[in-house]
């Protein structure tokens, strides 16, 4: 982490990831005062939302204890204390319903997002928003969300070097399902021509078209349930790169 010197908040900051620094955008335009972030790990996100004057009350929450000691150490750093407070929990345990207007859960897999948004579900419904930024299973996770009756309303994608990451904006509400391409990539996203979605597509089509011709190559049987998937994904992956 890399951190400089920040004039307008008088204070050395650490250098946001284009990740996170993604992450703060949504935040900044969404005008909730009191942020919940569940896995909050070094805090960071936390940090520069009450630097930035986004909040009034925010709470870092984490399942491990040396994780919440990082943060207690980077929001003292800062003169935090009095607005962000640290709290040792499973996802949203440690979270009232109406505490956090908004709830933020960044750099984990879809599953486990999907697994504290179910289980917080009061919580989750006295927000007003929550920001998910999964690291992996996309497709289940967008499905997920339909299921629990939030709806996505905003999705970006982000590229850090080979690296792509979607971070999603969600409200409660219901919406209407998916089409297999949309889960997979993202309505919003596919919409909206993301030219950020469509180098991910093209860098998807590379890996999945060499694994077939890997598979094709061996002539395994035992694989060729495999390779049909694969081969219908391609044509699925394909058939969205011509809406791009
Ligand atoms: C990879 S870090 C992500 C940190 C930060 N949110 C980010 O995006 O950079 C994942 C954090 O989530 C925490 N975590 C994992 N499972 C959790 C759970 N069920 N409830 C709360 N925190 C959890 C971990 O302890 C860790 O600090």
């Amino acid at each position: 982490m890399i951190w400089a010197f920040n004039p307008e908040m008088r204070d050395f900051m650490p250098v946001l990831s284009p990740r996170l620094l993604a992450v703060q955008e949504i935040i900044a335009h969404l005008g909730c005062r009191r942020i919940a972030d569940i896995g909050a790990d070094h805090a960071y996100t936390l940090i520069h939302a009450c630097a930035a004057g986004l909040t009034e009350r925010a709470f870092a929450c984490d399942v491990s204890e040396g994780s919440l000691r990082k943060a207690a150490v980077n929001i003292r750093e800062h003169g935090m204390e009095d607005k962000i407070e640290t709290r040792l929990g499973d996802g949203l345990a440690k979270i009232s319903p109406g505490e956090a207007d908004l709830i933020v859960i960044t750099g984990m897999g879809g599953k486990l997002i999907q697994d504290i948004l179910q289980k917080g579900r009061p919580a989750v419904r006295a927000a007003r928003y929550a920001v998910l930024q999964p690291q992996r299973d996309l497709p289940g996770l967008r499905k997920a969300l339909q299921a629990m009756d939030l709806t996505m309303i905003d999705e970006r994608m982000v590229r850090e070097k080979n690296q792509f990451y979607n971070i999603l904006l969600c409200q409660n509400g219901k919406s209407q399902p998916y089409t297999d391409a949309e889960y997979c990539f993202g309505k919003i996203l596919i919409e909206r021509k993301d030219p950020v979605l469509r180098a991910f597509i093209l860098k998807t089509l590379r890996v999945h078209e060499q694994i077939v011709q890997t598979i094709e190559s061996a002539q395994s049987i035992a694989a060729s349930g495999r390779l049909s998937a694969l081969k219908r994904n391609i044509q699925m992956t394909k058939e969205v790169l011509q809406c791009l």
